[in-house]
């Protein structure tokens, strides 16, 4: 069995000889491929793989289509909209995902990137604490769920909104429900998004939403770009000289947002939510351990695409 590892964004050098234990141990074995520039190195590193493990790598058809004896791939991490789901079904691929494993390094970077942009950005002037602020969490997955721990230790105040859980199971972790996003954006003068990328989410934070919340209003992504609205998130903030915005995932339009807004806006210039050693260590050996269990067991607990 060779087990693949493509990862343009490689993980710490600790997370592959983890990953490179749980293979070997199964008497499988590994191949990296790492920083590929190409898209014809992945496509020749998948044609003789029957397993992968990836991050945001792109896994469309054509990938999918060349991969003739893959049976399972494991998105180490939590998204898996870089996966053509179709695709992998059609050709008899397990897709799975890694929930939580990264959620408590993407939840802590979150915070930091609110500490950065409440202290305008380290310029030197004075700015706000987070303290007994309200701060919103926009899906209440374990990426939300880890924020509110932290944010909590910081003294804020938290709100929740997701519309797949019970007010009840997020009050009992001492969090406030609240019955529409719209009423999480206007009672909150933090939001902190955890929504995945779908048909429904894309483009979803928009001017209508975002103009609710309330003054010296943070906007914090570390989800995806592609739930951001980025023309009206402009017109927005050029209306809002209070309104902030800082994300993890670089916009399509971060020149204009720099040049626009530099006092008030913050992309890193690449993702960096899930990238550290812990994250990749958890994220990358479960990712193993979970092909290890598919090909032996048949184990599909955490398959995410249809048979
Ligand atoms: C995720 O969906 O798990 C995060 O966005 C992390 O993505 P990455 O592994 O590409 O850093």
């Amino acid at each position: 069995m060779k087990v693949l590892v493509a990862t343009d964004k490689p993980f710490a050098a600790e997370a592959v000889s983890g990953i490179r234990n749980a293979v070997e141990k199964a008497g499988y074995e590994l191949v990296l491929l790492e920083k590929y520039i190409e898209k014809q190195q992945l496509l020749d590193a998948v044609a003789d793989a029957d397993a992968a493990i990836i991050r945001s790598d792109i896994f469309d058809k054509e990938v999918l289509d060349a991969a003739k004896n893959m049976k399972i791939v494991v998105r180490a991490g939590a998204g898996f909209d870089n996966i053509d789901l179709d695709a992998a079904t059609a050709n008899n691929i397990c897709v799975m995902n890694t929930p939580g494993q990264n959620a408590n390094a993407v939840a802590e970077l979150a915070l930091g990137l609110a500490v950065y942009a409440v202290r305008n950005l380290y310029n030197g002037t004075s700015g706000t604490e987070l303290m007994g602020k309200k701060l919103g969490i926009h899906a209440y997955g374990n990426v939300g769920r880890n924020v509110a721990r932290v944010a909590k230790g910081f003294g804020m105040e938290v709100y929740a909104y997701d519309p797949f859980l019970s007010a009840e199971a997020i009050e009992k972790e001492g969090v406030k429900a609240v019955k529409s996003a719209e009423e999480l954006y206007a009672t909150c003068q933090f939001v902190s998004l955890h929504i995945p990328a779908t048909a429904e989410t894309k483009n979803s934070i928009n001017y209508s939403l975002l103009s609710k919340m309330p003054k010296n209003a943070l906007l914090i992504n570390t989800a995806r770009k592609e739930v951001i609205n980025e023309a009206e998130i402009v017109k927005l903030m050029e209306e809002r000289k209070d309104f902030k915005y800082v994300t993890d995932i670089m916009p399509g339009n971060n020149a204009e947002m720099a040049e626009k807004f530099a006092s008030r806006y913050f992309s890193t210039p690449k993702k960096m939510g899930a990238q550290t050693a812990e994250a990749n260590t958890n994220a990358g050996i479960a990712a193993a351990n979970q092909i290890v269990d598919f090909i032996e067991n048949g184990n599909e607990k955490f398959r995410v695409n249809k048979k």
